[in-house]
């Protein structure tokens, strides 16, 4: 099958590398000349493991091209994906679609025959609607599909939730050639087909919001743990046991039950307020989602006077070492991270900052240029008051802990992502604590 991808972002390119990894001819644009030639180059946009190799050997085997020509690319195809970046519209929440009106209409110009657009970036319920229209007003003599098709990718692990997804989600519209459009998303996703991942074809708006509603449950799960991982420490509970117990009920499931400084990242601070835009809008309010959004923005604060609260409540003229910046680990993305907030109230008590991220540091000195920036976590912990791990990088989790507290002033860590056990860390000379325990 011919299948273009237009937006060679996070979501793009990684599905059209795997799509030509399944045997389509996939063929990736993007408007952002520099962003090409690099993926000519071999270089990749963004950090995600596994990516280069996936590129370079489709690449390699013919099977996946780069370009910035939008119409070339869209002429003959099977499969259209729309995966264009959908911000939130500064001020008020709601997604921004103007890159996703803006490729319809450079899709509507070019198209050259039957075909089926496919929106794969995160758009609000009635998007596919004006999407159909759009290409109706302007191709009326031609024959085009308009299929929701959501992702369900996590940065650091995208390749993998991409060839084995628990599930993967169809909406069309039988008033709109929703059989024909079946078929080619069936073709579509053949390989993954005959692997027994299940399809579910659904109507057009349900599918966009069962991505909508997906992540607005995964952010409850996380916020509904860290509330409870408060409520751990002032009774005196430990949340890994309390987690480890609900979770094993199948009807909670173990999974997103990891308490830690909030959630962050470029999808559930932006489709959780999306959501309740969309809630708003149809005056249908959804508060449970309100609630998250305002607990996990309060969250981050707090984590940074959790810190201090470890330094005697005063960090005026210490030193904080920060290790892991990035909102997760296996990414380079700093979006939404926890790290701002935290980094932020700690400057504002007068600390001095010393950070150190795998990945994520290029990133984050744009964002927070008032902190050192070090080149392990030994340099970054060397005069320092206090240690806090933010981000659970692998190479955080076999610390020679000893090492480390004889680089700092005095011994504190504050565990952010309950990575080690409290004996441990206390035994190496910390005084040390975590969240929920
Ligand atoms: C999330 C979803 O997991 C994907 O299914 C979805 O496709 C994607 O958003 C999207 O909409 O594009 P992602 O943002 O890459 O993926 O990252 P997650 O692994 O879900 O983590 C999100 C945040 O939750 C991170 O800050 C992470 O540290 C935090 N988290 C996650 C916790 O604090 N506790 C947990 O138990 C799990």
């Amino acid at each position: 099958m011919k299948i273009t991808m237009i937006g060679s972002g996070y979501v793009g390119l990684v599905s059209g590398a795997c799509f030509s990894d399944f045997g389509h001819d996939v063929v990736c644009v993007d408007k952002d000349e520099s962003k090409i030639a690099a993926l000519h180059a071999g270089r990749m946009p963004i950090y995600e493991p596994g990516l280069e190799q996936l590129v370079a050997s489709n690449v390699a085997a013919g099977r996946l091209t780069f370009t910035t020509d939008l119409a070339g690319a869209v002429a003959g195809a099977d499969a259209i994906f729309i995966a264009v970046g959908t911000p939130s519209r500064r001020g008020d929440g709601h997604a921004d679609l103007t890159y996703v009106f803006e490729a319809t209409r450079e899709i509507a110009a070019a198209v050259t025959g039957p075909t089926v657009v496919v929106t794969k970036s995160t758009v609000p319920v009635g998007t596919g609607d004006r999407v159909e229209e759009i290409l109706r007003e302007e191709r009326p003599d031609v024959e085009i599909a308009v299929v929701s098709n959501p992702e369900f990718l996590r940065e650091g692990a995208a390749i993998g939730d991409f060839k084995r997804p628990d599930r993967i989600v169809i909406g069309t519209e039988d008033a709109n050639d929703g059989a024909r459009a079946q078929q080619v998303m069936r073709d579509v996703y053949r390989p993954l087909y005959l692997n027994e991942s299940p399809i579910l074809f659904v109507g057009r708006r349900t599918s966009e919001l069962i991505k909508y509603a997906a992540n607005a449950f995964l952010a409850t799960k996380i916020t509904f743990i860290n509330e409870i991982a408060d409520l751990c420490e002032a009774v005196g509970a430990n949340v890994q046991d309390v987690s480890r117990g609900i979770g094993l009920d199948n009807r909670i499931g173990a999974k997103f039950l990891h308490a830690g400084p909030g959630y962050g990242g470029s999808c559930f601070p932006k489709d959780t307020l999306a959501l309740l835009k969309t809630a708003e809008d149809f005056e249908s309010p959804v508060r449970i989602v309100e609630a998250v959004v305002s607990v996990n923005d309060t969250r981050k604060r707090a984590m940074g006077r959790k810190i201090i609260k470890a330094l005697n409540e005063d960090v005026k003229g210490k030193t904080v070492a920060i290790l892991g910046l990035t909102f997760k680990p296996n990414t380079d993305d700093m979006r939404d991270a926890p790290s701002l907030a935290i980094v932020q109230s700690l400057l504002d008590g007068g600390a001095s900052v010393r950070g150190y991220d795998p990945e994520g540091m290029d990133a984050a000195k744009a964002m927070m240029p008032d902190i050192t920036y070090c080149s392990s976590p030994y340099e970054a912990a060397t005069g320092a008051d206090a240690v806090a791990i933010v981000t659970e990088w692998d190479i955080f989790r076999a610390l020679d802990l000893k090492r480390l507290a004889g680089v700092m002033v005095a011994p504190v860590m504050i565990d952010l992502r309950n990575v080690y056990r409290p004996g441990d860390v206390e035994k190496a000379g910390f005084a040390y604590s975590s969240v929920g325990r």
